[in-house]
């Protein structure tokens, strides 16, 4: 990757993608800026500015990975000097059009990672303005893989739902290791044991599914024999209204997603 990138924000999804970039084009190609130089010293960063103005002169492509809540300030700043730059934001719930107007820009990507981009893992929706190019698409695909598996999509609603389902989906998987933990505890095993038993459920299985042989649904079927225990389970989940009550969920945390960016 020849062009020039600034991730604006050093804490923890511009700090994960600093890392994850580093290591797939020159460290002198990518500069990292953020207003405490503490978090740049700690990141490394061979290029780094405390002056998010100074850090957009130097990026062809700027990563904004601010909170949503420090945009307004950061925007003031920028007005008017992204205009011809390929600006890619990964702040939740800030729409194409309120970047466009707020920044005076028009070249937009807005993206929704997952945290697991930390581990070249994640899961990274977007979309980008009519305005982007091919050439530019290609660059954030390019920009992406190192991260995870990208999906692009073509409605921005879209978003919301991918907010709500990868955004989000690693807590709802937390909350399932710290239910199986608790259970664990309840059921007679030591701390250690019941984070080893809970947590290495998960990542047996997650390794199981990567492995690629079967599908999330083959694999449960594989281990879900007739009338044994597995299956007393999860047909009690079932007639309680698991499956409803977890969709019910995800559209919940769609619809915060929609309200935020009010
Ligand atoms: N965490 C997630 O799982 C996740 C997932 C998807 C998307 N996101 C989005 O990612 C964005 C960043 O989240 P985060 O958890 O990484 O936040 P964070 O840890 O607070 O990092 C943001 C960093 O930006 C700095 N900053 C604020 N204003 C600045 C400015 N004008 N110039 C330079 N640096 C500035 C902040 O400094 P101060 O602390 O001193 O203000 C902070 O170090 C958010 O918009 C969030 O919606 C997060």
């Amino acid at each position: 990757m020849n062009r020039k990138l600034a991730i604006i924000g050093a804490g923890n999804m511009g700090g994960a993608l600093y890392k994850r970039l580093a290591r797939a084009m020159p460290k002198e190609h990518i500069a990292l800026c953020d207003t405490d130089a503490k978090k740049l010293a700690r990141l490394s960063a061979t290029v780094s500015f405390t002056n998010a103005e100074d850090a957009a002169r130097f990026g062809k492509c700027i990563i904004l990975a601010v909170k949503p809540q420090a945009f307004h300030a950061l925007a003031k700043d920028l007005f008017g000097s992204l205009e011809k730059k390929l600006v890619i934001s990964i702040m939740a719930g800030i729409s194409l059009a309120s970047l466009s107007k707020t920044l005076g820009a028009k070249k937009i990507i807005r993206a929704m990672p997952n945290l697991a981009i930390q581990e070249g893992a994640g899961v990274i929706g977007w979309i980008a303005s009519s305005f982007v190019t091919k050439e530019e698409n290609a660059l954030a695909r390019k920009l992406f893989s190192p991260l995870g598996h990208e999906i692009e999509v073509k409605k921005e609603e879209m978003i919301d739902s991918i907010t709500a389902l990868s955004g989000s989906g690693p807590a709802y998987f937390f909350y399932l290791v710290n239910l199986l933990e608790t259970k664990a505890r309840a059921m007679g095993f030591s701390e250690s044991s019941a984070r080893i038993i809970s947590e290495h459920t998960l990542i047996g299985s997650a390794k199981l599914l990567e492995s690629g042989k079967k599908s999330a649904e083959e694999w449960r079927e594989a281990v879900t024999s007739k009338g044994g225990t597995t299956s007393a389970a999860l047909s009690h989940l079932k007639e309680h209204g698991f499956d409803m009550l977890f969709y019910e969920a995800i559209d919940t945390a769609k619809k915060r997603a929609k309200e935020l960016q009010k």
